[in-house]
Parts: structure tokens; sequence; C-alpha cells
């Protein structure tokens, strides 16, 4: 027992030395990978959270004393996505922009009434793209040894900054990943979402007209300017879903009249801040709620995803999921995306990749009819 013993501790000691934390466990086998796991206590990996208890779910303040504004510190990390950061900058997240799933799932409920499922389903996707499955932890910006040292290559764990996982090109207020740093407000586009809102929106409100031709703009625009621009699946429904959202969860819940004020909008893409006296929406949203919107700006100006050669050179790949093929984006995302990062799992890795492919598609099939797809087998 006793040489058992000093062997487990020399094991680890070797490991502790072969390892440095926070970096790249590539190189190590599927040995050396679970030990390290059980060595650090990683990867407990909860079950999702429930929805808010009936009672708890309707309309609050949320910009409240218990949740405070307090701007992001030199080391917390904020991103690409602003309810997010947002969120974080008020405590619904951990305020260093680094999180588990679950408190993902929770912090969107609980600061702006997303509906269970739709709120799985974000956070999910995103995590299977660019969270650390042996940690249990994501960035919502740029990649970051707090999310604990990385699985093999060419798993990327990039946090939700990493460019051609989740983040995408013909976002509203960041620039093309080819431009710059795709994460970032930018004042300019800012600019053209407030005068496409005082063109077409009511009262200069960012309206479901406003979101109908910024959106198709900010096609337009890559199209003629972006030589890598790449909009094809899974990107083409977060684009147009992100598009719709904030004219649902940062209208304050007691108006909800989907039309977004330039004030509110300022608050949460720029400042990251909730409006004074801000209350969330009345009921939890869910799918129902945000398809036939994303449906209508659509059907206003329909598209076929495509890249682009060159500048101005958009050819279609009509081989990729359109936009209204929902089962085939989740398919697409669990049989090409995900495989690119994870090709060939074993062991602890796979098994709670596995765990996330299951969350993920109960998310899916909760308002779907999709079929469940496995690319790693069914096999645990
Ligand atoms: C629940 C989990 C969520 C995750 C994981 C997530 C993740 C992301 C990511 C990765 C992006 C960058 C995409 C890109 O523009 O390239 C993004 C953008 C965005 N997100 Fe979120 N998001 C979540 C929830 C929300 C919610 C609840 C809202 C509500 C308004 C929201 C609003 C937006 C908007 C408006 C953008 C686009 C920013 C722009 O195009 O300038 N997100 N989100």
């Amino acid at each position: 027992m006793a040489r058992f013993t000093a062997f487990l501790i020399l094991s680890l000691v070797r490991l502790a030395v072969a390892i440095p934390a926070y970096e790249s466990l590539a190189g190590f086998d599927e040995r050396e990978i679970n030990e390290f796991v059980t060595r650090n206590g990683v990867a407990h990996i909860p079950n999702p959270p429930a929805p808010l208890p009936a009672g708890q779910d309707g309309l609050k303040l949320v910009n409240d004393p218990v949740h405070p504004f307090i701007a992001a510190g030199p080391t917390d990390i904020r991103g690409p996505c602003p309810a997010l950061n947002t969120l974080a900058s008020h405590g619904y997240l951990p305020r260093n922009g680094v999180a588990r799933p679950d408190q993902l799932v929770t912090g969107v409920m609980e600061g702006l009434n997303l509906g269970n499922d739709f709120a799985k389903f974000l956070v999910y996707q995103a995590f299977l793209m660019n969270g650390n499955p042996l940690t249990n932890l994501m960035s919502i910006g740029m990649k970051t040894p707090e999310t604990g040292p990385d699985p093999p290559k060419p798993a990327l764990v990039g946090g939700l900054s990493q460019h051609g996982t989740f983040e995408g090109d013909t976002s509203m207020t960041r620039v093309d990943a080819f431009f710059g740093d795709q994460a970032v407000f930018n004042e300019t586009l800012f600019q053209e979402f407030i005068a496409f809102s005082a063109k077409y929106g009511f009262n200069g409100t960012y309206d479901l007209n406003a979101v109908a031709e910024l959106r198709n703009q900010r096609l337009l625009d890559p199209i003629a300017t972006n030589p890598e621009l790449v909009f094809t699946s899974p990107r083409i429904l977060s684009a147009y879903s992100e598009a719709v959202f904030p004219t649902i969860f940062f209208v304050d819940g007691r108006l909800n009249n989907r039309q977004l004020t330039i004030d509110a909008a300022r608050h949460f893409f720029d400042f990251q801040m909730m409006p004074t006296d801000f209350h969330r929406q009345p009921a939890p949203v869910n799918f129902t709620l945000v398809n036939p919107l994303v449906n209508e700006i659509f059907n206003k100006h329909p598209f076929t995803p495509g890249v682009n050669h060159g500048k101005n050179n958009f050819v279609l790949m009509p081989n990729t999921p359109a936009l209204s093929d929902f089962c085939g984006i989740y398919e697409d995302i669990v049989l090409r995306v995900i495989p690119g990062q994870y090709p060939n799992p074993n062991g602890h890795l796979k098994k709670v990749i596995k765990k996330n492919l299951d969350f993920f598609f109960d998310a899916v099939s909760a308002e779907h009819n999709c079929t469940q797809v496995f690319p790693y087998g069914r096999d645990y």
C-alpha cells in the first residue's frame, strides 16, 4: 500500500512537472489526461439548470442593488456578445468573464429571461465549440489560461472570440476578423446601426423593420469588401438570430414593444451596462417567439449561404444547410464543426464531450423535431 501511495505521489509529481498549469495536454496519452483530470478534481459536469420556477420567471427589476454595474477591470474578459458582456458586468455571470455552462444558462435566464431550452441551445453549442470540456470552463472573450489546460489539438478552446466557430463574419457592431479585432465594439458600425434605425425604425428605434434592412446591409457590405468572407452554417443562424435578439431582450420588459431605443442599445452594446431601472422580459423567451421573427427578416431579404473568393465574388454554397433547415444546422455543428476540433477523442475527454452533446440535443429537440446524431457512436 505504502509503495502504491509512493508511486501515486511520484507519478503525480511527475505529471505536475510535465504539465505546467494552463498548458496544452497535447502529446499526453489518455491515461495521463485522466490522471491530470483526477488530480485537479476538474470536469465535474453538473446537469443543466432547470427552468426558473413558476412564479419566479416573470417581469423583474434586474439592474438591482444585488447586481450593480462594475466596469470590467484590466484582467476581466469581455468579448463579442453584448448580452454576456453586460451580464458579467452586473455579476449575473462571473465578473472575470470565465464561466461554466451551467452558470451561463442560469445567468441568461435570471438576467434576461431566456427560456431554459433556448438558453441551453446557445450555451452548449458555444461551449462545444469554444469551451474546455475537461475543466468545464469557457471564456466569454479571448482565449485564456484561466480555462485550464487544453485538450489535445486540434481543439481550440478559443473562447467566444474565436473566429470561425460561433463568432463569425457580418456582425452588426464588430468588424470582420479580416479587418481587425472581431470581438470589440466598433463605433463606426454602431453609427450605421443608428442610421438604419433612424431610416427604417419606428421613431428612430431599432425595430424589426430596421433589423431586416441592417441585417441585409451587413451581408452586402462584407460581400463587397471582405475577400475572405464566410457566411455558411452555423454562422448564418447566429447572425440572423442575434440581429433579432436586441429587439426582444434589450427592451425593458414593462414596455416590451420590440422597439429598442438607441440609448438602451448604447448601454448594452457599448457600455456593457443595463439601463437604469431595467426590467427583464415578462416571460421566458423560447424558440417559439424567436423563430417567427427570424423568418420575417429573412423573408424580406432572402439569401443563400456562401463564401467570398476575393472581394465581390460571393460563391454560393448550396450544400451547407439553409437558414430554414434548423435540424441540418444542428447536424452540421455536431457532425462537422465539433469533430473538426475533436476528431478522435478518447476516454474521459470523449465522455465529457458526449455529455455536452446530449445536453445540446435536449435543447435542440425541445421545440424542433430533429433526430439526434452521434459523431462518436452511441456507446459511453
Ligand atoms: C446564451 C448564451 C449566448 C451565447 C453563448 C452568445 C454568444 C455570442 C457570440 C459568440 C457572439 C458573436 C457572434 C458574432 O457576431 O460573430 C454573439 C453576438 C451577439 N449576441 Fe450573444 N450569446 C448568447 C446570448 C445572447 C443573448 C441573450 C442576447 C440578447 C440580446 C445576445 C445578443 C447578441 C448580439 C446582439 C450579438 C451580435 C453582436 C453584433 O453583431 O455586433 N446574445 N453572441
